[in-house]
């Protein structure tokens, strides 16, 4: 069985197939990032027009690994939210059209649940071994930050999310604070390598050790205080120490929270997906505090981390293992209620 996933619920139009096993035939990603880069975050009409622009090549490219192409499709499975409605719904309105116009089934699929899935996904040589028992999963993106229990694909809980801003989302605005462009997740990482991370004490947020919850507006208003009065770091060293002080504290915070979470639930893995999983940083202590807890790590390949339709694919194939089907009148949501704290109801 192959499944056709489209993904667009942000700045990323994607296609993949993936077959049962989770194999990835093909991930095709078109990024916007230039296109938004000017305006410092993603303008929601701008990337749905985009999409309209890029689908039907992405598409295209991701079926043409098949012998048949679009005959050996099987399913189709789509982003259905959370994410940006006009940008969801281009996706999601192809997705109806192919799905009818070649009688295929059809499912909408949770981007987050996509996201918690991706350590099942295989690339061949690249991939780590394949999360096959419970894992906790720290999603850290640009969207969303949370830990979540997976005791198995249609089994996962909620145990804590962001209150305000998700880690990416932090990166993102202390970077435009520091005048270092967008998206700032990567252009901090690169600076923060050279910085001194203990030159200026930022708020540790949400310090209580139990709880696993996040929230980082009042790091990114230290910052931005911090400029405010000092203005930015006219020399590169104090500029690298200011983003790796910043770093520092958002990497342990979720390093730490998520060890916390692993220890709560007793389960021995821990996976780090979303964009912010890029993070040297971040790779790094996870490594160390890991190996200290005796927890088993999986950090995903990169490709796996981000915003991709691989992971949509999966998670759909998934859902039709489990019976379920889409009708044409699928719509999109911006939120998604079924993933706040606690136990998650996939269908
Ligand atoms: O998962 P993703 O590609 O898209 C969303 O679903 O949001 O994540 C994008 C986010 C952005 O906020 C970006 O700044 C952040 O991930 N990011 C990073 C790094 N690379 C990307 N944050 C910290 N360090 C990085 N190396
Ligand atoms: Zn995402």
């Amino acid at each position: 069985m192959h499944v056709l996933g489209i993904e667009s619920s942000c700045d990323e139009t994607a296609a993949a197939i993936v077959d049962r096993t989770g194999y990835v035939h093909s991930d095709v990603v078109a990024s916007q990032t230039k296109l938004h880069a000017p305006y410092g975050g993603v303008v929601p009409e701008l990337a749905a027009r985009a999409h309209m622009q890029n689908v039907a090549r992405v598409i295209r490219e991701a079926v043409d690994v098949l012998p048949r192409g679009i005959n050996d499709v099987d399913a189709i499975a789509v982003t259905q939210g959370p994410g940006l409605v006009g940008a969801l719904l281009v996706g999601i309105q192809v997705a109806k059209a192919m799905a009818w116009s070649r009688e295929l089934p059809l499912v909408g699929v949770s981007h987050l649940e996509g996201h918690l899935l991706a350590p099942f996904l295989c690339r061949g040589e690249e991939e780590g071994p394949r999360a096959l028992g419970p894992y906790v999963a720290l999603l850290a993106s640009g969207g969303h930050t949370a830990l979540y229990a997976v005791h198995a694909p249609d089994d996962i809980e909620c145990l804590g999310q962001t209150r305000d801003d998700a880690a990416g989302e932090a990166f993102d605005k202390v970077a435009k604070v520091m005048g270092l462009g967008y998206p700032g997740g990567p252009v901090v990482d690169r600076l923060a390598a050279s910085g001194d991370p203990r030159r200026f004490s930022l708020p540790m947020p949400m310090p209580a050790r139990q709880s696993l919850e996040f929230s980082f507006s009042g790091l990114k208003t230290a910052v931005a205080d911090h400029v405010r009065k000092h203005g930015i770091p006219s020399d590169e060293q104090t500029l690298a120490d200011l983003a790796a002080s910043f770093q520092r504290v958002v990497v342990e915070t979720l390093v730490r929270k998520s060890l916390a979470a692993c220890e709560q639930t007793g389960i021995g893995r821990l996976v780090l997906t979303g964009g912010v999983a890029a993070n040297r940083g971040l790779r790094e202590l996870a490594a160390a505090e890991s190996a200290r807890a005796r927890v088993s790590l999986t950090v995903l390949p990169f490709a796996s981390c981000t915003d991709n339709a691989a992971m949509i694919a999966y998670a759909g194939m998934r859902r039709l293992e489990r019976g379920e089907q889409a009708d044409l009148g699928l719509d999109a949501f911006s939120r998604d209620p079924g993933f706040r704290r606690g136990k998650i109801r996939l269908s």
